[in-house]
């Protein structure tokens, strides 16, 4: 079983309650389960081997102002974390057309850069179409907690 950290990145606290929505379902699966808004290096997951990003998209694509130091440790360092592996729900707002999800799909590459393997697909979430995000979040982890 894992040792899961979900990481949030969240300006208005949709991430939050999707984070809060998951941690129980990832529990009972059997994984340890913990939830942090506020990483700001890979010293902050050193011991946990599985990362779940939920990540929402604010300004014009940009990282909400939490999570973005650890965004900008990674790039910035590139650490090695071939030894971790990860998920992403992005969430966003298709009426943003250019920028939609924009802050998840860019910690995606950052953590592929690093060397990270992705579990699963990205989801994303559109704000416009679906005003529950959670919802969407515990269908879309019935696929991803069995490939962890
Ligand atoms: C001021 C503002 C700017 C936003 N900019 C974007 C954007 O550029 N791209 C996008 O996909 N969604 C954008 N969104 C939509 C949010 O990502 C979406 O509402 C999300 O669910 C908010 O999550 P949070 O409550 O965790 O911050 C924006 C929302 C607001 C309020």
């Amino acid at each position: 079983m894992a040792s899961i950290l979900i990481l949030v990145g969240t300006e208005s606290g949709n991430a939050q309650m999707v984070a809060d929505a998951l941690k129980p379902v990832l529990a009972s699966a059997g994984h340890a389960v913990d939830v942090s808004d506020r990483a700001a290096s890979p010293a902050d997951f050193l011991g946990n081997d599985v990362l779940l990003v939920v990540c929402a998209t604010h300004g014009s694509g940009d990282i909400p102002t939490n999570i973005l130091p650890l965004a900008e440790t990674l790039e910035r360092e590139r650490p090695d974390l071939s030894g971790h592996r990860y998920g992403i729900i992005a969430l966003g707002d298709m009426t943003y057309q250019d920028t939609f999800c924009g802050a998840g799909k860019k910690l995606d590459e950052v953590f592929a850069q690093c060397g990270a393997t992705r579990i699963g697909e990205r989801l994303e979430v559109d704000a416009s179409s679906q005003p529950l995000p959670d919802e969407e979040a515990l269908t879309w982890i019935e696929g991803w907690k069995v490939l962890v």
